[in-house]
């Protein structure tokens, strides 16, 4: 087998890894679940979660990963004890099945996304966009297709020519097209109003549990937590990087570019309210995220007259790329697990696995009615904050304390000394666990959740 893949540099592994967390979760997710609730008491919320409880479960993937240097399965395996290696590997299996439910209904959403960038480009060279912006289970299955074609080829090249390459390229160009985007909307009419929602807390609404665990499941969702993203791209880091800070570094890109896209979303929709576009339905609430993107937005962008193609074209162009970078990331789970586990070569477990994940988004757009919500709901509202949790109980329970203390001293001898040191270990051995814990029970019984995925 050929030699593993590893991340040329520590800026490699941070676009990489930054890639990875900064998606359709940011750009799409953020900026409604803001404006559903109250504005900046939302952004709040969700940073002081982001960092009390997704950093150090971010932390616990990053070192696993890079203790091991293996897929999920064996990295699970490697710091379990003669009890736990059952429930070890249970974890890595569950989560390569997560990372592969994410995708299949990711690449959908992704799909629709490359299809409006596709469309705005088609008018602005003057030519018919309809089929391209209009609902259809072909336009769906089309450019869901190219969608799996773009991930499948990074995927293959492997994680320097092709993950690396394809984060670094893109991700700058990602944040080059957001903050133009945002100063373009700013000088609009209705935009201040906008901004001003966005920016003032309504602080009576930050301990309503709705908004708590919209928070917690953006948070997670938002650092692909959960399912051993992280920790296959902690595996592919140089043992002379220290960890902590690599974390905290792409967890400030997350949260960072989360905001920039409060700044471009939400000043948007009301540019758009001003402009005539309804945004809020009868009863005051926000309408349905779907429609907010793919009908309030581009009647938004109808209403700019000549600017309004590129507007819309560039606003498509970085949703798509938001959504590759972080597409690639789910796939390596499986592919890593293929290619370290089984001895499949990289370029045949990324096609095999690909459309194997390809096949079954076909079969949720052939069933979009139930099935859609059902795997979303299962996928980032159950599994991710539950396989968070058994990430944590290895950590803080089944890993040997020194062994642990050695992994993170490979790039930081001193890593004794540090605030981080004193104060992780017992945060994923008791807080982290008890609060995802205590969020979960909360916002489901079992029954409820077999009713919704059956539903
Ligand atoms: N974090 C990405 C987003 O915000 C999505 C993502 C990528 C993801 N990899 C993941 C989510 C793994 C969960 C698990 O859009």
């Amino acid at each position: 087998m050929a030699a593993r893949g590893e991340f040329s540099s520590r800026t490699a592994f941070v676009l990489a890894a930054s890639g990875s967390a900064i998606g359709l979760g940011n750009i799409w997710g953020f900026p409604i679940k803001v404006a559903s609730n109250g504005g900046g008491a939302f952004v709040f919320t969700y940073i002081v979660l982001t960092f009390i409880l997704a950093y150090p479960i971010l932390m616990a993937e990053l070192v696993i990963g890079r203790h091991a240097k293996a897929d999920t399965v064996k990295s699970m395996l490697s710091i379990s004890g003669p009890k736990t290696r059952g429930l070890g590997a249970l974890t890595g299996y569950w989560g390569m099945m997560t990372a592969s439910l994410i995708l299949s209904f990711y690449a959908i959403v992704a799909g629709w996304m490359m299809s409006h960038a596709v469309g705005s480009l088609s008018s602005l060279l003057g030519l018919p966009d309809s089929w391209f912006v209009a609902e259809s289970m072909g336009r769906s299955i089309a450019f869901c297709a190219l969608f799996f074609t773009l991930t499948i080829g990074i995927v293959s090249s492997g994680v320097a020519s092709g993950i690396e390459k394809w984060s670094t390229r893109l991700m700058p160009v990602l944040i080059l097209l957001i903050i133009s985007l945002i100063i373009y909307i700013a000088t609009l009419p209705g935009a201040s109003q906008g901004w001003a929602i966005y920016l003032q807390p309504d602080f009576s609404k930050v301990t309503e549990p709705d908004l708590v665990l919209d928070a917690l499941s953006q948070a997670f969702f938002s650092l692909s937590l959960g399912v051993g993203t992280m920790m296959v791209y902690g595996s592919y880091i140089s043992k002379s990087e220290n960890l902590p800070k690599l974390g905290a570094t792409v967890a400030a890109m997350d949260i960072g570019i989360a905001v920039l896209a409060g700044m471009l979303v939400i000043p948007a929709m009301y540019v758009a309210q001003h402009n005539g576009v309804v945004i809020y339905d009868e009863s005051g609430n926000l309408i349905e995220s779907g429609r907010l993107i793919f009908n309030v937005l581009p009647s938004l962008f109808e209403t700019m007259g000549a600017a309004g193609n590129t507007v819309s074209f560039l606003f498509f162009v970085l949703m798509s790329i938001a959504a590759l970078t972080s597409s690639i990331s789910m796939l390596e789970v499986p592919v890593a697990y293929a290619n370290d586990s089984l001895g499949v070569s990289r370029k045949k477990s990324a096609w095999l696995v690909g459309l194997a994940i390809f096949a079954f988004s076909l079969l949720i757009i052939f069933n979009m009615g139930w099935l859609f919500d059902g795997v979303v709901n299962f996928a980032t509202q159950f599994s991710e904050p539950f396989i968070g949790i058994l990430f944590c109980f290895f950590v803080g329970w089944v890993w040997k304390r020194d062994k642990l203390l050695g992994e993170l001293k490979e790039g930081k001898p001193d890593m004794e000394e540090t605030f981080f040191w004193k104060v992780w270990p017992a945060y994923v051995r008791f807080v982290c666990p008890v609060i995802v814990l205590a969020l979960l029970v909360r916002s489901f019984d079992l029954v409820e959740l077999l009713n919704r995925f059956f539903n």
